[in-house]
């Protein structure tokens, strides 16, 4: 019997590493859309946030992915950086958000447009209804990094979401996290 490596490593606080790992990187200049106003004295080669993925085998029932979202604490306007937010194609399909480091909130948003946010902490473990849209925001002074796990056949419905946006903008003012309608 052989023992062998993974070829896979995910350091909690830190990076997932391996030959599997793809690496996708939002910059300000394509993510300007999600936001409430247009910050001109940002570079639109601002690094947004990155996701690292390891797909599952197939896109089909059963099969798994597992990644990273980093999000950096950039302000957009006094904005809140955020991911730019989806729904699941396949509305069957769950995920799992696990918050390694940093501090956020997790915005979701339910098929009749009700919109609420849960708390992201190191240690917050969050369960992600198949028929919600979910968003990540960082709303502290430091890399929020998320893990997550979900079905390989979920897909990102990203349209719907701007067909019925959230409800709600996160920003962070002298006075501390402020939410207004979007
Ligand atoms: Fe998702």
């Amino acid at each position: 019997m052989e023992i062998i490596d993974s070829g896979l490593f995910h350091v909690y606080e830190g990076d997932l590493s391996g030959e599997k790992v793809e690496r996708s990187c939002k910059l300000y200049r394509d993510a300007m859309g999600f936001y409430k106003s247009v910050d001109e004295t940002l570079d639109p080669d601002t690094v947004m946030y990155e996701v690292m993925t390891v797909n599952g085998e197939k896109k089909e029932p059963g099969y798994l992915n597992w990644a990273i979202s980093l999000l950096h604490p950039v302000r957009v306007n006094g904005e809140c950086c955020m991911t730019r937010g989806h729904f699941h194609k396949n509305t069957e399909c769950e995920e799992y958000y696990w918050c390694a480091s940093g501090e956020g909130l997790l915005m979701m948003m339910d098929e009749n447009g009700h919109d609420w946010c849960e708390r992201v902490h190191k240690g917050s473990l969050h369960h992600i209804n198949g028929h919600y849209a979910h968003r990540l925001i960082n709303t502290g002074e430091e890399d929020l990094r998320v893990i997550c796990c979900w079905n390989s056949n979920a897909g990102h419905d990203y349209k719907r979401v701007e067909e019925n946006p959230f409800k709600h903008r996160i920003f962070r003012k002298r006075r501390g996290i402020v939410i207004e309608d979007a």
